[in-house]
């Protein structure tokens, strides 16, 4: 075993993985072999890619506003509920992150948002989702992604807590792949002598991911023809919001991504626009000086509708996508890793990066897109960081202004 392994690592410039494996008992062996079987190994490629965006015609996109929504409101509102009660819709949340700028030590989903009451982000959610359901008075299948490191916490949360009201038969739970962490020069990062330092790759790979796990031959053969994909962190988001499908199947588009008006032009949120003519999603850090104050006819920001991470995609489109493989970001994120003397660090910085698809390049697969603005005042509440901005404290205050009592 130990010489296949060497073998194979020593062609990926990877053999310090090795370096306790004499000293490892028969299983840990095994834990070991597995791990570095399992994992394709194509991830180290994305250190040296150069993204080659020189040919790229970057431009603003339209969007629906507010205002026009509210003038279609009820016709959209009608077309998503009979949708809904059509069996057109179903959910996936994506919760197979690690949530390290929290740094909660379960779920993200498991976090209390309450002062005075248990209030968790999952409860919210579901809640959220259950206002549709009664609504339409149809229960729509709800995906739910974690990651082999967070699965069975958050499926016995949702066991403890009943399913918050929940039908348990529309829902279904999936996990993700794992990818390993590098040092800075692309050297795998240990968290233990027999073990790589894993973490979920990334929110990109879902709809593969959903493939592996056998779900996606019920919803081929399901009346299933739009997920709506959205994130675990903003608690104030509406989900199978009705008016949102509505307007996006009367659109004619091939896909929706709900929005919010930047607060300030230099804010740090990915802004929607074209890419080459696809919808794309440029991140607050690639737009130029120019491209960042650039306002269109009307005055506003040229670039300032930022993405809130909850789309919808049609499943036939999504079908036809299944075997591109989705680009891998390298990002740097703070690791846990055993040093050279076999201690565990527990870094404070960023020491490490991960590899990770983003859900956001699933949009640039698409011909058009659904520009939908929300009311950032009672949509847009992330969960991302401890303090400061979206953090605890501030999606705290948005529930409140919500009439939320904490
Ligand atoms: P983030 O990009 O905020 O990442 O995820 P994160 O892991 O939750 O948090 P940090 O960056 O470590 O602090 C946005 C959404 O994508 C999901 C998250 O659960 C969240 O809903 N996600 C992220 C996954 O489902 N899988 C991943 O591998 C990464």
């Amino acid at each position: 075993m130990k010489e296949k392994l060497l073998q194979h690592l020593k062609g990926l410039n990877q053999e310090h993985i090795l370096k306790y494996y004499d000293a490892l008992n028969d299983e840990e062996k095994a834990t070991l072999y597995q791990q570095v079987m399992d994992v394709d190994w194509s991830f180290l490629d994305s250190i040296n890619e150069k993204k080659n965006n020189d040919t790229s015609v970057i431009e603003p996109i339209g969007a629906l506003s507010i205002d026009s929504i509210n003038k279609a409101y009820d016709s959209y509102k009608a077309t998503g509920i009979k949708a809904i009660q059509d069996g057109k819709l179903c959910l996936l949340l994506l919760a197979g992150g690690q949530g390290t700028r929290l740094g909660h030590d379960k779920p993200k989903g498991c976090f209390n948002m309450g002062i005075n009451r248990e209030l968790s982000i999952f409860s919210l959610l579901m809640s959220h989702t259950l206002k549709v359901v009664k609504e339409a008075d149809a229960w729509i299948h709800m995906y739910i992604m974690t990651s082999d490191i967070n699965y069975n916490d958050t499926t016995s949360f949702f066991k403890e807590h009943d399913y918050f009201g929940y039908n348990p038969d529309y829902i279904h739970f999936f996990v993700q792949e794992l990818n390993p962490a590098t040092d800075f020069d692309g050297k795998v990062l240990m968290n233990s002598p027999c073990s790589m330092a894993l973490s979920p790759n990334g929110n990109g790979g879902w709809f593969s991911s959903m493939n592996r796990a056998g779900l996606l031959k019920e919803i081929f053969n399901s009346s299933i023809e739009w997920i709506n994909v959205f994130a675990v962190d903003n608690v104030l988001q509406g989900i199978a919001d009705p008016v949102f499908l509505g307007a996006t199947i009367e659109s004619g588009k091939m896909c929706g991504s709900k929005v919010v008006r930047k607060a300030f032009p230099e804010e740090k949120v990915g802004a929607i626009c074209k890419e080459n003519g696809k919808p794309h999603i440029i991140e607050y850090y690639e737009l130029s000086e120019e491209m960042r104050y650039q306002t269109s006819e009307d005055g506003s920001l040229a670039y300032g509708f930022g993405v809130t991470l909850n789309y919808l995609f049609p499943i036939s489109r999504l079908k036809e996508t299944l075997d591109n493989k989705m680009p891998l970001h390298v990002v740097k994120k703070v690791v846990p890793y055993i040093d050279e003397n076999g201690e565990l660090i527990n870094p404070t910085e960023p020491n490490g990066l991960k590899f990770e698809t983003l859900a956001l390049d699933l949009i640039h697969e698409m011909d058009d897109c659904l520009v939908f603005e929300v009311d950032r005042e009672k949509e847009f509440a992330p969960v991302k960081n401890k303090e400061g901005v979206d953090s605890i404290d501030t999606a705290r205050e948005l529930l409140k202004k919500n009439g939320y009592e904490l």
